[in-house]
């Protein structure tokens, strides 16, 4: 029994997030604050010959007008530049030279005594720009497509084993498909912002809207040349990211610069269509050809993938890697390349890699199901398999057969009817598709401390985040758990610089790679007081060592006889000390490099299309998650259900679409570019295969923020195609697309 982990806890930052008691980055107010509005570039390629910007100068209250002419020199290196999530390459610095690399590049920072003039006098800025002929098109680029440079943390594509590409010409059945997922923007709902407060000294406390205060922190005092004391990082609570708030932002720069230069308090934020002027999920085409023998044995896997990247920095991802781990095939063949655009960098969106590069796998895998006559579940049944053949490794634990069986039974799919459109109501026409999901379950070196007072209140801290995840809820959990505490004595503490270290929140690690920590230091004050708890007089644990005791209700108390205890208060005073206090780390253990890590997931989605009109909603979908020990059923299953709306989006809505001519995304708003609404969200649950892993990290959790998306998209491209018998290869599926 435990009376915390595994529970349903509600989260504990709930009440101050709906009552408005959770700040935000620009919701830090200071007195004598100034504002800063970006001028963003219009054009995407060329030179900047002037700026003029002597009529919003003469604006009374605007402050300044930073330009590249009047930027200080800052840090010269780009190794000065390069945050811990930056891919190889040389970093976008803003405001830096004349030189435009990308549309809505930050060009002037307006500076002004409120928002509002500070947005007005940036419109009546003037760039002059010498233009240069742009590429933003990747189906054109793609011709110039290159292997990336390795990014640090992200698997290259394995070697080839076998020789697929002579095993898929002999294949008794073949399918070939070349699928596009468009570029995708995070939009969280918080838009960027960052609020610095400067102090008499100089010492600036920056709010920032970000996945890592840490991360953000470095950069900060490696480009401006200072010390982590005179520079603090501070982000409790973030407004949704998505991994947009992986590396740091160019607003967080623009605010400090203009903190320093200008020895005020200054606010940047910026605006939504600001928000389409940085990271995104890049545009993407691939191939993927499959070879089968009639009973469904996969002979031949070849995945291709292409995707942007930016001119200044090799971005890439994990996307082709799935395909030669999720199924046994002995013929082998996966390719990545990137090639540049004038567009800004892609940055991680949830689920870097696998959302469409599993999407590409999963749809091919339906058409080859298709072609079979095979049911799909059990065309993957029949290639499952045990063992990661990219890494010739066991799994650490793989629970993914009984997610297929769990979800096929909980959503009805014994009661499919194979045949495209063969499922109607009145008009409408009803498809059942299914794909699978995969995702890393990693864990990375956090460290954590902890401070337990004598009145029994335990406070722990890590530089960790929590971007509407759960964080803050499984962490006091688990400290909760292991010391006996009722949970409302527990406080967690993240989002602050000077916390412990931790890695910027993404990835799916923070669960694993904080909490690991967290149950470290639980352990170190668990022997400290143990250890206070025996030297007490006539200590009823005199002679108790650690595995004799628990650690319960405010007290420790000895596992043989109950009645044997000492209250954590008496060993306090015992101890003649106000509160005790430990610091633990905790990271990967050499023992995980002899297994595969990953989490799985089955996903059933159930749409129905209008017959006339082409129209599709997504009524249904049942996803089954192997995601090792689930801590807290609420906010992991909550982490599922988000992703899955985020994969519905995939499938049906998002899209950024450029407008070639000028190099731009054009639907730059939350009215055209589209997201799914309550009213685009039905029916969806989410069933937990629990397992055993001891493997992947000492609390057997594997992490949930992404998963949950994995797979989504493909599910509803065949839910699509079972319901019309209409195979759309390209991301999103809109009603032209059908019709
Ligand atoms: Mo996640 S895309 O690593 O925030």
């Amino acid at each position: 029994m435990t009376a915390y982990i595994g529970k349903r806890v509600s989260r504990v930052d709930g009440r101050a997030k709906v009552t408005g008691g959770a700040r935000y980055a620009a919701e830090h107010n200071v007195p004598n604050l100034a504002y800063g509005f970006v001028v963003s570039s219009e054009v995407a390629r060329g030179k900047i010959t002037r700026i003029d910007a002597k009529k919003a100068l003469a604006l009374p209250g605007v402050l300044h007008v930073f330009t590249h002419e009047n930027t200080p020199r800052l840090a010269r290196s780009d190794k000065r530049y390069r945050d811990q999530v930056a891919p190889p390459g040389s970093p976008f610095r803003p405001l830096h030279d004349d030189e435009i690399k990308y549309s809505g590049q930050p060009v002037a920072l307006v500076v002004a005594e409120s928002f509002e003039l500070a947005r007005y006098a940036a419109s009546l800025v003037r760039v002059e720009v010498e233009r240069e002929a742009h590429a933003t098109d990747l189906e054109s680029a793609g011709k110039q497509a290159y292997r990336p440079k390795k990014r640090s943390g992200i698997d290259r594509p394995p070697r080839p084993r076998g020789d697929a590409d002579k095993a898929f010409a002999r294949a008794a059945v073949q399918l070939d498909a070349e699928l596009r997922v468009p570029v995708e923007h995070h939009n969280p709902m918080e838009p960027f912002a960052t609020t610095v407060v400067r102090d008499e000294d100089g010492r600036l406390t920056v709010y920032d809207k970000t996945q890592g205060v840490q991360n953000v922190q470095n950069y900060l005092c490696n480009v401006f040349g200072c010390t982590k004391n005179e520079l603090r990082v501070i982000s409790p609570f973030v407004g949704g990211a998505f991994g947009s708030g992986l590396r740091p932002q160019y607003q967080v720069f623009l605010a400090v610069l203009a903190a320093r230069q200008l020895k005020r308090s200054v606010r940047v934020s910026l605006t939504r269509q600001q928000m389409f002027t940085f990271g995104h999920r890049p545009a993407t085409y691939q191939r993927v050809a499959l070879g089968a023998k009639r009973d469904g044995t996969l002979e031949a896997v070849i995945h291709e993938a292409v995707a942007e990247t930016s001119r200044f920095e090799d971005y890439s991802e994990v996307v082709v890697n799935w395909s030669g781990l999720l199924y046994r095939c002995d013929n082998v063949r996966l390719d990545y390349k990137v090639a540049q655009l004038d567009l800004y960098t892609p940055i991680d969106m949830r689920a870097p890699g696998a959302a469409w590069g599993v999407y590409a796998l999963e749809c091919a895998m339906d058409e080859l199901a298709v072609k079979l006559g095979i049911d799909p579940v059990e065309l993957r049944l029949r290639n499952y398999t045990e063992r990661d053949q990219n890494e010739d490794k066991p799994f650490s634990s793989k629970e993914l057969r009984a997610c297929y069986l769990k979800g096929a039974e909980k959503f009805g799919w014994a009661r499919r009817n194979p045949e495209p459109r063969s499922m109607r109501e009145g008009d409408t026409l009803v498809g059942w598709g299914m794909a699978s999901g995969v995702w890393e379950a990693t864990q990375l070196p956090a460290s954590v401390k902890a401070v337990l007072t004598a009145d029994g209140r335990l406070t722990v801290s890590s530089a960790t985040a929590d971007i509407g995840t759960g964080t803050y809820t499984i962490m006091t959990q688990i400290a909760a758990e292991l010391l006996g505490l009722p949970i409302e004595n527990v406080t967690f503490k993240l989002g602050d610089s000077s916390h412990s270290k931790a890695p910027v929140e993404g990835g799916s690690f923070t669960a694993s790679s904080v909490g690991s920590a967290v149950k470290a230091v639980c352990h170190k004050l668990r022997a400290k007081l143990l250890k206070l708890a025996r030297t007490i007089d006539g200590s009823p644990l005199a002679f108790a060592g650690p595995d004799d005791v628990t650690f319960a209700d405010l007290e420790i108390r000895s596992c043989w006889d109950p009645s044997l205890a000492v209250s954590l208060t008496d060993v306090l005073r015992c101890g003649d000390q106000g509160a005790i206090e430990e610091e633990a780390s905790a990271g990967p253990q050499p023992n995980q490099k002899r297994y595969s890590r990953y989490t799985h997931s089955a996903v059933f989605a159930e749409v129905k299309v209008d017959r006339d009109f082409g129209t599709i909603r997504v009524t249904r979908v049942v996803s089954a998650v192997a995601g090792g020990r689930i801590l807290n059923p609420k906010t992991a299953g909550s982490q599922v259900l988000g992703g899955i709306v985020g994969g519905i989006g995939m499938a049906l809505e998002e899209e950024s679409v450029i407008d070639q001519a000028f190099g731009r995304f054009m639907n730059h708003n939350l009215a055209e570019y589209h997201v799914p609404v309550n009213a685009d969200v039905h029916d969806i649950e989410v069933l937990f295969v629990e397992e055993e892993d001891e493997v992947v990290n000492p609390l057997g959790a594997k992490g949930m923020g992404e998963i949950g998306l994995v797979g989504v998209a493909a599910a509803v491209a065949n839910a699509v195609f079972h319901a019309t018998g209409r195979r759309v290869r390209d991301l999103p599926i809109t009603l032209d697309k059908l019709l």
